[in-house]
């Protein structure tokens, strides 16, 4: 399996901070936030790695990362994403890359301790996507369930949540992901949503999940950028 992280984006979220560097370049205790993703895939022992880049200052990467040597990597990719189209159409710049390899896709701003090394090593196809207990689920993918735990379908940051679960920016996706991405419109705010490719996963009854046990958090705004830089800050990145 190959690693594919998404760190296009404006991460307007940030501004003013993000008016000089790339959102994934900004602090998380002591390290940029993208060496955090990075880490999650090294450990599952993934080492081909294509990281999608994007904005004004997507050279920035280059000066960090340099060849990723020195994180573990064996061999690292960049594409850069042209506009900011949405999660999807940045996975879609992964195509090439992928060949015909399953992938594993975590968001750049997705700061979590979990292993996932056995999920990557037990994928057999379809799509996994990984669950967590959230306070304030209408951030997020949030899957809505049946009375059998069965996921019935994933809503994109729904004003009323049906459940207390986000989908977390962390999937494991066969190669069909490429094709399923194309037929996925874009949506009102404009973004081709992976929420919409993994709800095609679930119609064809393909779409596994798991919940997340431990550390996780989506570092893009100030308080869960705050939250990152306490939790590594206590655990030392040890
Ligand atoms: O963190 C998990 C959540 O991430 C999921 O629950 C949602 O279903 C999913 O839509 C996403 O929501 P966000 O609103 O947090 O996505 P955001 O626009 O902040 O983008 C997250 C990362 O994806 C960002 O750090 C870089 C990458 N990205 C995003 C966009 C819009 C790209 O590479 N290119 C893009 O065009």
């Amino acid at each position: 399996m190959k690693g594919v992280v998404l760190a296009g984006g404006l991460g307007t979220r940030l501004y003013p901070l993000t008016y000089v560097t790339n959102k994934h370049l900004l602090p998380v205790y002591n390290r940029p936030m993208v060496f955090y993703p990075l880490k999650t895939l090294v450990d599952a022992m993934i080492d081909e790695i294509l990281l999608v880049i994007g904005g004004p200052y997507a050279g920035h990467f280059l000066r960090v990362l340099k060849n990723g040597n020195e994180l573990g990597i064996k061999h690292l990719e960049y594409v850069y994403q042209e506009d900011e189209g949405g999660i999807a159409q940045a996975l879609s710049l992964a195509c090439d890359f992928a060949d015909k390899d399953s992938i594993c896709v975590i968001l750049g701003d997705n700061c979590t301790d979990v292993k996932i090394k056995k999920d990557v090593d037990s994928f057999a196809g379809g799509a996994h996507i990984f669950l967590r207990k959230v306070p304030d689920p209408q951030r997020f993918g949030v899957p809505v369930f049946d009375s059998k735990g069965e996921i019935l379908k994933i809503e994109e940051k729904p004003q009323k949540p049906k459940s207390k679960f986000a989908v977390t920016g962390l999937y494991l996706y066969d190669n069909t992901v490429f094709n399923k991405i194309n037929k996925v419109k874009p949506s009102r705010r404009g973004e081709v949503e992976i929420t919409d490719v993994n709800n095609l996963y679930l119609k064809e009854g393909s779409l596994k999940h798991s919940e997340l046990k431990g550390f996780w958090d989506d570092a893009g705004t100030f308080d869960t950028l705050f939250l990152a830089n306490w939790y590594w800050a206590k655990k030392k990145n040890e």
